[in-house]
């Protein structure tokens, strides 16, 4: 089929999505979150997202069909998240798809989750407005930057569909892991990435010079495109400490919430794009795609407009519902593997958590 009918699903962390694509055109996007579930833990706990998942497989399937006004049997095919990401969440997205695929006698596809991110880039459709720069253009090679809960990557895409390089990804941390444990220590509640973003806009990002990961000349030899959070987020915890030693208690001191949090996500910021854009000139790629749920950050957006202007790159960033996990990303690459005719992944692939682009 020129314009093959995909359904992707995804739950490789605690969004089960479930997506409907013709070809690039984008009809349906079903998200169930279990966050809610995890927001008393502090964090995703693995074995709540894959029971979340099961629950919320079928009618997460039924609302994408009803709103794409499509049926199943209508399919070209099938395409799911086969890694990386949390083995039990994963392993429940591939049963369904594998389960779909031989009741209805359609193909399957295997996706990688990180190759996804940058396939929800091809899709137009309607509501797609807000997107940052046309939608449905994507233009290759691009550097993507994939930042969210579970992953911090940088990759450099020639071909979606047989050409991803990992540049790097994080040593430690990911970004919003580190987000979500900053929160947490300032009080804030989780998920601590929006909360963080709010309390910033009030306070001083230059008033504490917190450390940028794995910048120092020496770091940079080895690391260039890795990404370090664990030591940011260490320093932000000394710093607290600190200040409570000195001024614990004190009315007159009280913790200077908004001026950690905007240091902090300065700091993170600062090395997420200095990275990207270093990547982008050292390889002579004039684009940066964004993706992951920590594009929404307010800072991170801005600070990716101002350094992609200065250096001549051309910015890319999805509209937000498709930065986040969803299925739709999934079936986006589904639908690129059915147009240039690759053979389905059959039965014979598994969740790998820790799958390689
Ligand atoms: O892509 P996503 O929805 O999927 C998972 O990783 O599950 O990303 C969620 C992550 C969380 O860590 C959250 O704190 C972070 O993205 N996040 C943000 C913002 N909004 C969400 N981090 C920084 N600033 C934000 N505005
Ligand atoms: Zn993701």
């Amino acid at each position: 089929a020129a314009e093959p009918l995909v359904l992707g699903i995804e739950t490789s962390c605690d969004e089960t999505g479930v997506g409907v694509v013709r070809g690039r055109t984008l009809l349906a996007n079903a998200i169930a979150s279990s966050m809610d579930e995890h927001a008393r833990f502090g964090g995703v706990v693995p074995e709540v997202a894959a029971r979340a998942h099961l629950e919320a497989m079928r009618p997460t399937i039924e609302r994408a069909l009803a709103d794409a006004g499509v049926t199943l049997d209508e399919l070209d095919a099938l395409a799911v998240t086969a890694g990386p990401g949390l083995a039990g969440a994963l392993m429940v997205g591939v049963s369904a798809a594998k389960a779909l695929a031989v009741a209805l006698g359609k193909p399957l596809y295997g996706v990688n989750h990180l190759v996804g991110h940058v396939g929800a880039d091809l899709l137009s459709g309607e509501g797609l407005r807000e997107a940052v720069g046309a939608v449905g253009e994507l233009e290759l090679p691009t550097v993507a930057l994939l930042v969210s809960g579970g992953h911090t990557s940088l990759l450099l895409v020639r071909d979606l569909v047989g050409d991803v390089e990992m540049l790097g990804e994080t040593i430690d941390d990911a970004a919003g892991e580190a987000f979500d444990k900053v929160a947490r220590l300032l009080g804030l509640p989780y998920p601590g990435g929006p909360q963080i973003d709010r309390v910033a806009a009030e306070g001083d990002p230059q008033a504490i010079r917190f450390p940028r990961g794995l910048t120092r000349p020496k770091d940079l030899e080895r690391h260039r495109y890795d990404f370090s959070f664990s030591g940011l987020k260490t320093s932000v915890a000394r710093w607290v400490e600190k200040f409570e030693s000195e001024h614990g208690g004190d009315p007159e001191h009280p913790l200077p919430v908004a001026d950690v949090a905007a240091s902090f996500r300065e700091a993170v910021a600062d090395v997420l794009l200095t990275k990207a854009l270093a990547a982008c000139r050292d390889l002579g790629v004039p684009r940066l795609l964004l993706g992951g749920g920590v594009v929404a950050n307010a800072r991170v957006r801005e600070l990716a407009r101002e350094r992609c202007a200065a250096a001549g790159v051309e910015l890319r960033v999805p509209p937000l519902s498709l930065c986040t996990d969803n299925g739709a990303m999934i079936a986006s690459i589904g639908a690129q593997l059915v147009m240039a005719g690759h053979a389905p992944s059959g039965l014979a692939f598994g969740a790998d958590s820790t799958l390689p682009v």
